[in-house]
């Protein structure tokens, strides 16, 4: 070996090494430093659980997905877009490091045994975050007033927590907004009255069901032409009947299970209502004739346990013919269905 190749083998060798002890690897490395920082911190604060072993630098962080989704960066910027983490054992909180991935749209955070604590505030920093998923976790406290800042988002879903008190009202200042799921936590107060006013592109979908939600429900309700409306098991109380007009194409409407009294009688549904329930009131008054005459036949109608009387319409545009279960236990209905005459 000659001085000139003997030096050369020396300094490749000195490269290798120089290229190993780097903290990530130079080639087909699409991570961006800030983003692999962020993800790093993240893993520290969930106590570095088992399976997420493989977040280290000898792999490139668009590659450290735990979920379905093989590129957690943008195809072109190769900035972190998307977080999941769903149906695993940790003990820790939402990690505040969360916020320092500024091209994050996507958060997901489902079914994670011992997830506790409110959301932090550093999800505000994101801009671009359309989709924001927090359920099945034991998340407690009041909703933050801060979410009403995320104005690029499209989805929310809270459900299955431990939420309590009332429900923010600066929710409707999301004009992005379709679904909003805050069903299945421990809300309480009543429906605020800025939810008749979502002014946003999308037809609102609200899910408020398996709470403790009380008092009557805002007359403004009625103005909003919601897509899906969801307030069953609640203590609500009062008129409903807002919540029905043959120029708004709601297609569920379900608000079992409340203390709802109002007389049903002269309600026009909507003409495209598919599920409606209504069961487990104090609804009185007797089933408008026009259930026999809805556009499509309803997939599912539900008045059963409320005070109503009079005639079941017939049933001749139904799905599959309502069974009894749907009437049972009413003040005074009638109609061969429940073998009872009309007088
Ligand atoms: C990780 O990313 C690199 C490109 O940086 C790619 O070539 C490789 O296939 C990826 N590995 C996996 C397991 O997806
Ligand atoms: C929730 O996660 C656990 C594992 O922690 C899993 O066994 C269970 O099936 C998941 N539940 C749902 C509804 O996905
Ligand atoms: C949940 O976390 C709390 C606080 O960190 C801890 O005391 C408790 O043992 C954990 N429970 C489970 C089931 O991991
Ligand atoms: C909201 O989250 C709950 C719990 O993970 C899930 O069951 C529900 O389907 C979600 N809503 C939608 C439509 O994504
Ligand atoms: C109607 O609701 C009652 C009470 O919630 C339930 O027991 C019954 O199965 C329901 N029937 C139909 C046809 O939905």
């Amino acid at each position: 070996m000659d001085i000139i190749t003997s030096h050369f083998s020396i300094a490749l060798t000195f490269f290798i090494l120089l290229l190993s002890s780097l903290p990530s690897p130079l080639f087909s490395n699409r991570c961006h430093p800030d983003d692999y920082k962020a993800l790093i911190k993240i893993k520290k604060s969930l106590n570095n659980p088992r399976f997420l072993d493989f977040w280290d630098h000898n792999t490139d962080c668009c590659n450290w997905t735990v979920a379905e989704f093989y590129n957690i960066c943008d195809e072109k910027t190769n900035r972190v877009r998307h977080f999941e983490l769903s149906d695993r054992a940790l003990s820790s909180q939402i990690p505040s490091a969360i916020g320092d991935l500024p091209y994050l749209e996507n958060i997901i955070f489902r079914n994670l045994t011992n997830i506790t604590g409110s959301i932090p505030k550093s999800i505000t920093k994101l801009k671009h975050l359309t989709l924001l998923w927090l359920s099945s976790l034991e998340l407690s406290g009041p909703i933050p007033q801060f979410l009403s800042k995320l104005i690029t988002l499209v989805y929310l879903n809270l459900s299955d927590n431990k939420f309590s008190g009332s429900i923010p009202p600066s929710l409707s200042k999301l004009k992005n907004l379709g679904p909003l799921y805050l069903e299945r936590n421990r809300l309480t107060g009543s429906i605020p009255e800025s939810f008749g006013h979502f002014n946003g592109i999308t037809p609102p979908q609200l899910y408020l069901s398996h709470n403790q939600l009380d008092g009557s429900i805002p007359k403004s309700l009625g103005d909003m032409n919601f897509l899906r409306i969801d307030l069953s098991r609640n203590k609500l109380v009062g008129d409903a009947s807002m919540l029905f007009n043959p120029d708004m194409s709601t297609y569920e409407i379900d608000i079992s299970w409340n203390l709802f009294d109002f007389d049903l009688s002269t309600v026009k549904f909507q003409r495209g209502l598919d599920i409606l329930d209504l069961s487990h009131n104090r609804i009185r008054g007797s089933i408008p004739k026009q259930l026999g005459e809805q556009v499509f036949p309803m997939y599912l109608f539900n008045v059963s346990y409320n005070r109503l009387c009079g005639e079941i319409p017939t049933q001749s545009n139904t799905r599959s013919g309502f069974d009894k279960s749907a009437y049972v236990h009413n003040r005074c209905l009638c109609g061969p269905l429940l073998k009872a005459k009309c007088k």
